[in-house]
């Protein structure tokens, strides 16, 4: 298959409509996306991705009004932080009886997503109907926020990648909340902090209760290697340089390093996180040193991705 890389929405969105795959860009990550209601074109997804069939995907729409032929019930916590929507926020909800297992790996929820990109909203629209997107990567390679990662990975496998516009982006997946858990509870740390959400839901939780033993099954995609480039990241509190190594931080490190990318603060690091993996690979360098963050606000999601990627190697 040729891969169309464009900027026509409309052709990308007759793609879609027609059962092919389409990555696009949102303000996380590309999603590579397919319609939902279409057993065979959600099933390619998995197919092109790699991806273990025991992993949900999201359900994505361009206002929450679409997304109510997949959701059986909205309850209380998932009505209050529906409104904080277009977001880079995931609500985990019932799922109406017509969604396919597919794209729900056989659960009684589905993950919906109203995306705060004016692209991917302008795709969604056009679509006409609700487009289930997993990240758009080779399964347990870095998620891409670029489309020539995209292509790096999917080149030949997917219909179409639409291209980006310029505008801020977070670079980490979404922040996924459990709806239908007691109390709602934060599945993947993202963007939207805890403090935010909270505001929203006062008695929503940062993670499962511990000792819960349905958390780790109410949240697949965490038991699966994620994240991690093929070099192999290290987290670091000093610099160490070598020619071999890479670093990425908030601060300069001395002289010696093969590849060095400095952000100017946590936003513009996690931004930059999935890319500089992806670089660093291309580069062939063996190793990337990542300076700790503090651990608030989006330092928890960025430390959380950076402990997994350190973690899928040791
Ligand atoms: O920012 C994002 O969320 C991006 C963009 C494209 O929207 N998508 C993304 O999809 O990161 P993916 O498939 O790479 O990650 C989705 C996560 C996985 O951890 C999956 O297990 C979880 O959401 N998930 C999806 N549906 C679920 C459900 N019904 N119950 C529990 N977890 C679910
Ligand atoms: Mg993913």
């Amino acid at each position: 298959m040729k891969t169309l890389v464009t900027d026509d929405v409309a052709a990308a969105a007759a793609l879609l409509r027609a059962g092919e795959l389409v990555a696009f860009p949102t303000e996380t990550v590309y999603g590579l996306g397919a319609r939902a209601d279409d057993a065979d074109a959600v099933a390619r997804i998995f197919a092109a991705k790699g991806r273990p069939a025991d992993n949900p995907v999201i359900v994505h729409a361009a206002e929450r009004a679409a997304l109510d032929g997949v959701v059986a019930a909205w309850p209380a916590a998932a009505e209050a932080l529906a409104a904080l929507w277009p977001a880079p926020l995931t609500l985990v909800v019932p799922r109406a009886a017509g969604v396919p297992d597919v794209v729900t790996a056989g659960r009684d929820t589905v993950g919906v997503r109203v995306p705060d990109h004016a692209r991917a909203r302008t795709l969604l629209a056009a679509a006409g109907v609700p487009i289930a997107a997993p990240s758009a990567n080779v399964s347990g390679r870095p998620s891409a926020t670029r489309a020539e990662d995209v292509l790096a990975d999917l080149d030949g496998r997917v219909a179409c990648v639409l291209r980006d516009v310029p505008g801020a982006r977070v670079g980490l997946e979404s922040t996924v909340v459990d709806t239908t858990s007691d109390p709602p509870c934060i599945l993947r740390p993202g963007a939207l902090t805890l403090a935010t959400l909270r505001a929203r839901v006062g008695r929503l939780v940062a993670r499962p209760p511990d000792g819960d033993v349905a958390a780790a099954a109410r949240s697949p995609g965490t038991r699966h290697p994620h994240y991690a480039p093929r070099a192999r990241v290290q987290l670091v509190d000093a610099p160490a340089p070598a020619r071999d190594t890479a670093w990425l931080g908030l601060t300069r490190p001395p002289p010696g390093y093969g590849h060095v990318v400095i952000t100017a603060d946590v936003a513009a690091y996690a931004a930059a996180l999935y890319a500089t993996f992806r670089d660093v690979d291309a580069a062939g360098l063996a190793k990337i040193h990542c300076e700790r963050v503090p651990e608030d606000g989006l330092g928890v999601a960025l430390m959380d991705r950076l402990r997994r990627a350190a973690a899928a190697q040791t």
